[in-house]
């Protein structure tokens, strides 16, 4: 019969049974789902609504059942519909009476919200660190990369110089906002819904600051309804993974973009490319394009909860059964996506020689010759036309800027002079651009340095989310 069957008089229909089950997906949760139920236990205990020899009961058989579980000796059943009934069926057979007092104060709805907050707020901490790990190949190849020159773009239209450990430490910049917004949404969902009961909160006199502390929670949440009706930790993990999966794949993009014949730009390590079964001379960027095309699925996710969650009234509805799927999910797919990301980052070697013959092209530093006719004294706005009609005149007769003869470049404006062509060499409008932020070598050591202590800082904190995240109640 089921746990809740008193109220029946007919078995459920078999379909239903199934339908209604979120044991396949949910029995993940077994660790958390036990961790839950030691500290809901030693609370009733300790404010005398079970006694401590029940409560040690519960606490050694919560314990069997976990190693159990870990060990595979346990096997999970629909018609205990969900890891919480299941659990709890478990322990009732194996000590009898002692285990029909552990739902005392204490309802599913509460118990499944503590028990993903707790799976979210372990996971954030382990893709934070993949993250870090990513970053620190960032970091690797921008160092060996800051003389690297190469064409930065805007429409995808070769613009102004760059070099190559500027356009990746962009990257970079993009994943230490990845970091801190998973660390963001973290210390939001570190309130405890257990105590919340099935929505109204309970008569039993517990301690909701007990559980919460016991379980590495800040403090209990501060409205029960809301306790066990609240999905937007998961939704906000969801929208930070939407994000960084959109960082990736844009990053993705440029990978495959840059290993075409057409760029040239870097290849990729043998042991992160793939072949063709018919065209024997492929190397092809598969690793770039799963990830770009796994971003669709965790958008998906998010859409796919969103839309679960848009239309509920309050408090626990079934619909909500829909959260985890797409939470596991999006997290499986970040976690796989995150490690190969970073192998193929660290192991691609770049072209150095392709990327200054693409800069040489496209007159990338045109804007730097506007510059130096602005520094000679002509108004920015008259030397940007200047420069235009210079351009436009190479163009016509298959030049660059710095292959025009002075007398060439005099007859546009007398303020050209000899030094314009050291103006002109791109070492120059790259090695010149010092502003904040630019791809002068100070500025990328700068940045190169201000991303690995972010790194080291986020270590030491990532460790404490994944060491905390283990409740202390199991002793
Ligand atoms: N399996 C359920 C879920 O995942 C647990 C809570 C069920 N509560 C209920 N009153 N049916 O949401």
């Amino acid at each position: 019969m089921k746990l809740w069957g008193g109220r029946f008089r007919k078995e459920t229909d078999s379909l239903v049974n199934d339908f209604n089950a979120s044991i396949h997906f949910d029995s993940r949760l077994y660790r958390e789902d036990i961790e839950g139920s030691m500290a809901h236990a030693r609370m009733l205990a300790d404010c005398g609504i079970i006694s401590q020899a029940d409560r040690e009961q519960i606490q050694r058989g919560l314990e069997g059942i976990l190693a159990d579980i870990e060990a595979g000796a346990v096997e999970f059943t629909a018609d205990n519909e969900d890891i919480h009934m299941n659990v709890e069926s478990l322990l009732t057979a194996r000590i009898g009476e002692a285990g029909k007092r552990l739902h005392t104060a204490r309802s599913r709805n509460d118990q499944v919200a503590v028990d993903l907050r707790l799976y979210v707020r372990r996971e954030i901490g382990e893709i934070m660190a993949q993250i870090l790990d990513l970053q620190q190949a960032v970091a690797d190849q921008a160092r060996q990369h800051q003389n690297t020159v190469m064409p930065g773009y805007t429409h995808l239209q070769r613009a102004q110089p760059i070099s190559f450990a500027q356009h990746l430490l962009a990257y970079g910049e993009q994943l230490r906002r990845d970091v801190t917004r998973l660390a963001d949404c973290r210390a939001r969902l570190n309130v405890c819904p257990l105590g919340s009961g099935a929505l109204a909160g309970t008569t039993y006199p517990i301690d909701r600051f007990e559980t919460a502390r016991l379980l590495g929670f800040d403090g209990p949440c501060s409205n029960s309804l809301d306790g066990v009706s609240d999905r937007d930790y998961a939704l906000e993990l969801l929208g930070d993974l939407s994000i960084l999966m959109m960082h990736l794949s844009r990053f993705a993009e440029e990978i495959i973009l840059w290993c075409s014949w057409e760029f040239k730009f870097i290849e990729l390590d043998d042991a992160y490319s793939t072949g063709s079964s018919i065209m024997p001379q492929k190397k092809n960027p598969d690793v770039a394009e799963l990830v770009r095309g796994k971003t669709g699925r965790v958008y998906g996710s998010l859409m796919g909860l969103l839309t679960a969650m848009k239309g509920l009234p309050l408090a626990y509805n079934k619909d909500m059964q829909e959260d985890k799927e797409p939470v596991f999910d999006a997290i499986d797919t970040v976690k796989m996506c995150l490690p190969v990301f970073t192998g193929m980052i660290a192991t691609m070697r770049v072209l150095p020689e392709n990327m200054r013959r693409a800069a040489g092209g496209g007159f990338i530093n045109a804007t730097d010759c506007a510059d130096y006719l602005t520094k000679k004294g002509m108004p920015f706005r008259d030397a940007y036309t200047t420069v235009g009609n210079l351009v436009y005149y190479c163009t016509q007769n298959g030049k660059l800027l710095e292959e025009l003869s002075p007398e060439e470049l005099k007859n546009i404006s007398p303020l050209f002079g000899e030094d314009v062509y050291e103006a002109l060499s791109l070492e120059t409008c790259m090695g010149q651009r010092r502003s904040r932020g630019g791809p002068a070598v100070e500025e990328t050591s700068r940045q190169i340095e201000e991303l690995e202590q972010f790194i080291s800082e986020y270590r030491g904190k990532t460790t404490k989310i994944i060491g905390g995240s283990r409740a202390e109640v199991c002793g």
